[in-house]
């Protein structure tokens, strides 16, 4: 099968990554990298060639994809001139700045016939994989919420991600990734959202979000994020009428846990705590909470790669298709909107 021949543009913190990971791939050969900054490309692996533009890099280099790993600012103009010069793309996330702009990217990408996807990995992170799994084998009977949290302890932001112009801030980073993985999960269109957005120790750029999605089919997703939390955790919770599913780790260490039998004449059941007598928030008599292990998954972060090559030799669809990353897009503008006015928003267009 032929070599799909990559070049990778921006060969910065994620230029880097994404070139280690490619290596382990036989199929894949990265041919170019290109940077403004020629310090970036000094340890470039030997026989990749170096250019000093994207337009130099698109000149010169026989690659079949680039992957645009430059700051975020920068996206449209270098997916606009990787259609033009009929590549196909993977762009890193967040694709645009605004859904006006990745609507252009869109246009442009159509024009020229080629592949455009955005690199949301984290689709295939193991404690994401394993809540999807949850939910799509429906092992917790009707699920009424969902929880996604991520707490930090290097809150200082650095280099262009402190700046608003240049797409800094929490939101703009994992903030695009939590919000996917939630699109992904829930199959049902938003009906409203309500977000609170803070710069905690960061003077000009978002460090903390809270995002409350509630969906048409009654579910209610909850988002947190802090990178100044002093309390590092990754952690999931998804309640259902049938049980409840934890983790708490990026490996996806958890549990499901049901209840015995539902508790019937609770008035009799008190149990007294150190702030006081309880009918419900006690702890649980013995025998009523059972625990059973999670789904296991085999999904790492690799597997982004292994479907776009399938989609690159006609294969299979592309996964993470570019209508799916527009809606994270509307879904973010909704988050800044409810942020700056207090309130809720309704997603009309959802409907
Ligand atoms: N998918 C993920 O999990 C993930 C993780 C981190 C970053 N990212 C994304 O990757 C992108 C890059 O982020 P980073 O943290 O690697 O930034 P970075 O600053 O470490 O690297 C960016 C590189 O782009 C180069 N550059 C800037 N403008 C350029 C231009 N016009 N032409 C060519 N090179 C140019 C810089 O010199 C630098 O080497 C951002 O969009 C970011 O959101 C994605």
């Amino acid at each position: 099968m032929k070599k799909m021949k990559l070049g990778i543009v921006g060969y910065g913190f994620m230029g880097h990554c994404d070139a280690d990971m490619l290596k382990t791939f036989e199929d894949i050969e990265l041919t170019a990298v290109a940077d403004i900054n020629p310090a970036q490309m000094e340890d470039a692996p030997e026989g990749v060639e170096t250019y000093s533009s994207i337009d130099e890099m698109l000149d010169k280099a026989d690659i079949d994809v680039v992957m645009i790993s430059t700051p975020n600012p920068s996206h449209l103009e270098m997916v606009e001139k990787c259609a033009a010069a009929k590549k196909h793309i993977i762009c890193e996330k967040p694709a645009a700045m605004t859904v006006a702009q990745f609507d252009r990217m869109t246009e442009a990408v159509k024009r020229a016939g080629v592949i455009f996807t955005v690199h949301q990995q984290r689709r295939w992170d193991k404690d994401y994989r394993i809540m999807k799994s949850v939910y799509d084998q429906g092992l917790l009977g009707n699920v009424y919420v969902i929880k996604s949290q991520l707490y930090g302890f290097n809150g200082n932001m650095h280099d262009w991600h402190r700046f608003p112009e240049m797409g800094g801030g929490m939101l703009y980073d994992w903030g695009v990734h939590l919000i996917d993985q939630i699109l992904d999960m829930v199959d049902s269109p938003i009906e409203s959202l309500y977000a609170d957005l803070r710069n905690v120790i960061n003077e000009k750029v978002d460090d903390y979000f809270k995002i409350i999605m509630k969906f048409q089919n009654g579910i209610m997703a909850e988002i947190e994020l802090g990178t100044y939390y002093l309390t590092p955790k990754r952690a999931w919770f998804i309640g259902g009428d049938k049980g409840s599913a934890l983790i708490d780790g990026f490996a996806g260490e958890g549990k499901i846990v049901r209840t015995a039998h539902l508790l019937e004449n609770v008035p009799g059941k008190i149990t007294m705590t150190a702030a006081g007598p309880t009918r419900s928030f006690g702890p649980a008599a013995p025998g009523l909470l059972l625990e059973e292990p999670l789904p296991e998954t085999d999904a790492e972060q690799r597997d982004y790669f292994v479907h776009f090559l399938k989609a690159f030799h006609g294969e299979e669809e592309i996964i993470v298709k570019p209508e799916q990353v527009r809606r994270v897009l509307r879904v973010m503008e909704a988050v800044r909107e409810s942020a700056g006015t207090g309130e809720a928003v309704r997603l009309e267009h959802e409907r």
